[in-house]
């Protein structure tokens, strides 16, 4: 991969505002490729002709210029920088030309523009049909002839010529004026504005005064949904009822100026005005103009549904917190101590969806990011100290983002287990620093998730059975891994001295 920047630096003696310069130019060139309905190439000479043929892959690039061509003859080389494409005609090079090296005496018209620094036109037998035509223009950096722009094109590719095209082409004659006057590229260009119009977008000339001397049709379309109906040429925009600031500025500043357009009642348009400029002074603009309205509309449609989104989730998580501190408020009414522990638990449980709503109405998605939930579900769990002993729960590896369906009952699930872990696991027969670990992980191969609930305590009951355990929490947990997260679950003790339980969980990844 060959790219301009590097070419540049690497084999032209151009110091870096030439460079600049000429990256500039490259950035806005679909304008000049547009308008002149012609494939545009970038010709730099070549300062340092040893380095190319060691150093720079183009010479072995043969399929378009055999590689005798690139015999160091000595004397002048030029190196394509870039290259560019018209969006509104067909191409006439098929060939990705980047990096090339012609010898000078390939590119007669080129050496002539470079040489007299003066827009040079002619043809050349290249074995195409017809006699290729080239316009050459010497483009010009602080009264230096840097590079050379070449225009190829043949009536036989292409468009007919009507009125249309033969304004775009006097336009394309002001711009290459302009390059070789060394006032385009101008010092500062907006083309990276996202949504910027192109020419086939619709374009507007206006003379030195801004009268509008024409409009493409495109463009007519566009006044029309701002409401213009009546015949533009003529007048200026201010006198059409539309008073665009981008103008002004571009006509004062003599600079291309890009503004988006709003008219009531809803239509957004974006314009982009290029001063035309000519010994200095402002001779007209280029107005490129695009109907933004439904993208907008789109963008608009898509955030408001976003918050809407956000706001259900803020809502139902505000709601499940109501209904857990309720819960506990009634618990604390009460004498008998299963009674409060059962009321206790069911708060946490919906304490524990809460959280992924929490998280859902932060960034609302179908995606939640599940790392965000685990340290509020440990908290949850650690609320409830048991034994009176300090218990360490940590927390490792990560599910990355999983499906909004899983979160909720992975949540609760994973409350339950660190929960029964610190509540269960170190009875006052434990001895030792209480330790609680939730690994995390995805299977590479088969994308499930592994969630293993580990601690280092006094272990499950010999006789205990997942299977037939009447016993709430697991019974949650069970049915919930096996019917809403279509996994599977496997409790064991650890065999080393550690002794302790490990719950572990496999659920296939449906994102
Ligand atoms: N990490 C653990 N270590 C030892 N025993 C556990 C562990 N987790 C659960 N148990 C045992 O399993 C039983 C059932 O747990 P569970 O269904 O959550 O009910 P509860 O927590 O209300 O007792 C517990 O009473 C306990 O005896
Ligand atoms: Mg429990």
């Amino acid at each position: 991969m060959t790219y301009p920047a590097d070419l540049a630096r690497e084999l032209t003696g151009l110091e870096s505002g030439a460079r600049a310069h000429l990256e500039r130019l490259m950035s806005t060139w679909s304008l000049l490729s547009d308008l002149s309905f012609s494939d545009l190439i970038l010709h730099v000479p070549i300062d340092n002709f040893s380095l190319a043929l060691n150093e720079s892959p183009a010479p072995e690039r043969g399929h378009v210029v055999p590689a005798k061509r690139v015999s160091p003859g000595g004397g002048l080389h030029f190196v394509v920088l870039g290259q560019i494409r018209p969006a509104t005609s067909q191409t006439f090079f098929e060939h990705d030309l980047v990096g090339q090296i012609y010898v000078a005496d390939e590119l007669p018209l080129v050496c002539e523009a470079w040489k007299k620094g003066v827009i040079v036109f002619g043809e050349l037998d290249e074995g195409r049909e017809e006699l290729t035509r080239y316009q050459c223009i010497p483009v010009r950096w602080n009264n230096e002839v840097i590079a050379v722009l070449s225009r190829a094109w043949s009536p036989l590719v292409g468009r007919k010529t009507g009125g249309l095209e033969r304004t775009y082409l006097t336009l394309f004659a002001r711009f290459a004026q302009m390059i070789s006057d060394g006032v385009f590229p101008f010092v500062t260009d907006e083309d990276t504005f996202e949504d910027a119009p192109r020419v086939g977008d619709g374009v507007i000339v206006l003379d030195h005064l801004k009268h509008i001397i024409f409009a493409s049709p495109n463009a007519v379309n566009a006044l029309h949904r701002m409401g213009i109906t009546s015949s533009v040429t003529g007048s200026t925009l201010l006198e059409l009822g539309l008073r665009v600031e981008a103008i002004e500025v571009a006509y004062l500043k003599r600079l291309p100026v890009i503004e988006e357009f709003e008219r009531k009642p809803d239509v957004i348009v974006i314009l982009r005005c290029i001063p035309l400029i000519e010994d200095g002074n402002v001779v007209g603009a280029v107005l490129l103009i695009r109907d933004v309205t439904d993208l907008r509309r789109r963008d608009r449609l898509l955030l408001s549904k976003d918050a809407a989104i956000r706001e259900v989730h803020h809502r139902v998580k505000n709601n499940l917190q109501t209904i857990s501190s309720l819960l506990r408020l009634q618990s604390r009414r009460l004498n008998d101590n299963a009674a409060k522990q059962a009321l206790s638990e069911a708060e946490r449980r919906i304490a524990a969806i809460a959280l992924v709503h929490e998280i859902l109405a932060r960034e609302p998605g179908d995606q939640v990011p599940f790392g965000e939930i685990m340290p509020a579900l440990i908290r949850l769990a650690r609320d409830g100290e048991f034994h009176g002993r300090e218990v360490n729960v940590e927390c490792e590896g990560s599910l990355g983002e999983v499906p909004a369906e899983v979160a909720t009952p992975l949540a609760v699930v994973i409350a339950e287990l660190t929960q029964n872990a610190v509540e269960h696991a170190f009875t006052e027969h434990f001895n030792g620093a209480a330790h609680v670990k939730i690994d995390l992980a995805i299977d590479e191969n088969t994308q499930c998730l592994h969630i293993d609930v580990t601690d280092n305590g006094v272990g499950f009951p010999e006789d205990f059975n997942i299977d037939d355990t009447k016993s709430l929490g697991l019974s949650i947990v069970r049915d919930l891994v096996r019917s809403q997260l279509f996994g599977d679950l496997n409790i064991v003790n650890g065999k080393d001295d550690n002794g302790g339980a490990i719950v572990s969980i496999v659920i296939p990844n449906k994102s």
